[in-house]
Formats: C-alpha cells, structure tokens, sequence
C-alpha cells in the first residue's frame, strides 16, 4: 500500500479542506503532516460550513482515522475551540483522532514573538497570520522547543518556565509590550484538555496501518510557493509544504508514497506579502475577489487575486512529484468573457522561463488569452470553453487535471477520466 499526499501547489488556500472532504471516504486514514492554525480549511456540505485549523479534513467522517502528525505545530487553545466546535455539530473528535507526541507546542509567548517581530519589521512584514508558527518552528530547529509527549512529564512546568524565560529575554529586543498572564492561564487549562486526547507514536502508527493494507491520505497545509525551501522566501511559512514534508512530518519512506494531488485554483491568490506577478491591480481583480469570496478562513483579511501563473505552476509539479492535478473555484470564473493565464515572465527584453531565485517586481508576466465559460455548480459535465482550459493546462504541464471542483459544497465536484 502507499500513502496519497495531497498538498497545495499555489499561495495556499486552493481548496485543500474540501477536496480532502471529498476523497476521505477513499481512505482508511487522513493525516496532517506540516504547518498549524494558520491553515484555514474550509468544508461545506448540506447546511454545514465549517473552517478546520488544526484538525484534518476527514473529521467529519466519523469511521475514518484522522491524526496530527509530528511535522504539525498545535495551539491548544486553539485546538480545545476547535474540537468545541465540532462537539457542537455532534462530532466527537476523542474517537477518531489521535495526535503525534512529537508535535511541537505552540506558547502563548510564540504568538507574541510573532507580533513583536512582525511590528518591527514595518513595511517589510512578512504579513504572517500571528498565530506563533515562525517562532514555534525556531524552537523546534533550535532545539529549544515544547512537544506534546512533555505534557505527560511531571517536569512539565518547568520545562514550560525555562523556554517562557528564554522568550521574555527575546521580547526585551523589541519595544513591544504584552500581557502573558491571562493567556497562560487559559493556555494550562487546554493542556489539561490535551491530555485526554489520544497520544500517539504517529511515525510507528502509520507504517503499521500501512503494513495492514490500510489507505492513508496526507494533507497538507499552505502552498509551495509559501515552502520554507522552495517559495518566495523570506514571504514564506516557515514548514515544508511540498512532498517531501509528508515523510518528515509524518515519518514515512520516500518510497511510500503513491498518488501526489496537486490544487490549483483556476486562478491565483496570495495573502499577506510578498511577490505575486500575475496579481491584478484592477477590477478584474476586484470582481475574482468578491465573486470568489477571497477572504481569509483564518484571519479575514481581504486576498490578492490574479490570473493563473503557469511557470509557478510548473515549478511546483516539479518540486512536489504532482501526478494528478485537481482544479477548483472554476465557476468563479464564470463571470469573465476573457480568461488569462502567465505562460512566463520578460525581464528587460528576455524571457524567463525558470521561477527564479528573485522574484522581482520588474519582472512582466506574458499572458495568453482564453474564452471564457459559464459552468453551474452542480454540473457534471464541463462546458467546452472550460474543457479547453484544462485540456490547455494538461498539454502543457503534462500532468492529468482529475478533478474539477466547482463550488464549495462536498457535491459541487466534477471527476474526469
Ligand atoms: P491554508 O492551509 C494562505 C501565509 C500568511 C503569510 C505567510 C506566513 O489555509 O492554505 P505564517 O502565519 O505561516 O507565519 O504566515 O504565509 N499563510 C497562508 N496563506 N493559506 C494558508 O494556509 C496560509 N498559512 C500561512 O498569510 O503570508
Ligand atoms: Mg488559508
């Protein structure tokens, strides 16, 4: 048996919950392999519209195994509010999910790290959404870091004294003031709860389950372009978003891994800073926003939109080893006659057909056109405009498009070969 790894190939925020959503019931077990609450995925089905940070996206099927794994970095505030919520909806997340115990914590100080250095950095921000990833991360590869298996310790607050001490030194370098105390309490209140979760040696979990024949999807968070490695750094997270996460954050072999599902939008957006050379300035730009709904799952903030980079694109089935590619958000496009997609970039005269090591705001995207198509929600069929879309973006990517998502709802999904 081998592991399916399916991973966002753009800025994030392609579709991933859903698609996720979608496939679950093809799989035994669904696993989190990188990154935290700041994923925002996002499910939709009969009059359910729920947004999942932490938690993986086959929860809300109640037979199927969903677990955090060791690459995953865990607020558990945040975590205890998410399972709050799925309790709401009548999803008992203790049955079904179990957590890696080598799972970095994300400290309250963490989040306020992230702030004070973000406030520092003025325009040059990398626009993070604050939820302590970057310093969580620090830790881990500093060696400095808090892992869920230490709750268990009875030196636990001590362990938790030593780094909170490290941090208050850390936050003396900026001119920022916080108020730790309040958190805190809240924060040891969610551990309490952490620790009725069921703890896990993930690495050993999987490759059993494995062994057992059973299927097992990996999700990703974020995008390849915001790959600590591979994207637009410094603009990036600071987690391996590609393929390759999924063996280190979930401690399995390079040679396990089957099928890798690429998502794309039919378009391209990107939250927070950094580069971004096919966005659109104007009110194309505008109405993919507003019909599109692109405003952050997580933080809100409204989402820089554009058209299709190709070239990025390609960059990313690269890195990732993408051998089919799923495409959502298509009926956000119904409302334009004319369709772009980047094919390259020119800088001063030449083209330039490599993402390359800069990606300077000189460089000018070349567009090709196409016409456009109006595709209802629940069609299973694709109307022929949109049909040469994909079939463009196959030709030239070599990569077959599975999957054609076409709205939000679970339903709303068209399969293709
Ligand atoms: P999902 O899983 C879109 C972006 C932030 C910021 C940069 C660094 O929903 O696709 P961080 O908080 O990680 O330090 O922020 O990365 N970012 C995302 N953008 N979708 C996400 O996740 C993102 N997670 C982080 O906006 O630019
Ligand atoms: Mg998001």
């Amino acid at each position: 048996m081998k592991i399916d790894v399916l991973l966002g190939i753009q800025w994030g925020d392609e579709g991933k919950g859903k698609v996720v959503d979608v496939l679950t019931p093809n799989y035994d077990i669904i696993a989190r392999f990188q990154g935290g609450p700041n994923a925002g995925h996002s499910l939709e089905f009969g009059n359910i519209r729920h947004v999942l940070h932490s938690i993986p996206s086959g929860i809300f099927h109640e037979e199927k195994i969903n677990i955090i794994g060791n690459g995953v970095v865990i607020d558990p505030i945040i975590f205890q509010n998410e399972v709050a919520d799925l309790q709401k909806l009548g999803v008992d997340v203790r049955r079904n999910l179990f957590i890696s115990r080598k799972a970095h914590l994300i400290l309250p100080s963490h989040r306020i790290l992230d702030a004070a250095s973000e406030a520092s950095k003025g325009k040059t921000k990398i626009g993070s959404t604050l939820k302590g990833i970057g310093p969580t991360y620090m830790d881990k590869i500093g060696r400095n870091g808090l892992r869920i298996g230490d709750i268990l310790r009875p030196d636990f607050p001590d362990l938790y004294t030593f780094l909170i001490n490290k941090h208050r030194n850390l936050l003396r370098q900026y001119d920022f003031s916080y108020h730790l105390e309040e958190e805190e309490e809240k924060w040891f209140e969610a551990i309490e709860e952490l620790k009725t979760f069921q703890l896990i040696d993930s690495e050993y979990f999987i490759n059993q389950a494995l062994c057992e024949g059973k299927k097992i999807l990996a999700e990703g968070a974020q995008g390849t372009l915001l790959d600590i490695d591979f994207g637009t750094y410094p603009f990036v997270t600071s987690s391996n978003t590609t393929t390759a996460g999924a063996c280190t954050g979930l401690g399995i072999p390079p040679n396990v891994i089957g099928e890798v599902f690429g998502i794309a939008k039919a378009y391209c957006t990107r939250v927070g800073s950094g580069p971004f050379p096919t966005e659109l300035f104007d009110e194309t730009g505008n109405q993919i926003r507003e019909y599109g709904n692109e405003f952050g799952a997580t933080t809100g903030r409204p989402r820089r939109c554009g058209w299709l980079d190709l070239l990025a694109l390609k960059y990313a089935i690269m890195i990732n080893g993408v051998t089919q590619l799923i495409i959502t958000k298509a009926d956000v496009l119904n409302f334009f006659d004319e369709i772009k997609v980047g094919m390259h970039y020119q800088f001063e005269d030449n083209d330039i057909t490599e993402f390359p090591f800069h990606l300077s705001d000189k460089l000018k995207p070349v567009f090709q056109s196409f016409k456009g198509w109006k595709i209802e929600n629940y069609s299973k069929n694709l109307p022929s405009k949109l049909n040469e879309y994909i079939e463009f973006l196959e030709k030239e990517t070599k990569i077959p498009v599975s999957m054609v998502s076409t709205g939000a709802n679970r339903e709303a999904m068209i399969f293709r070969k």
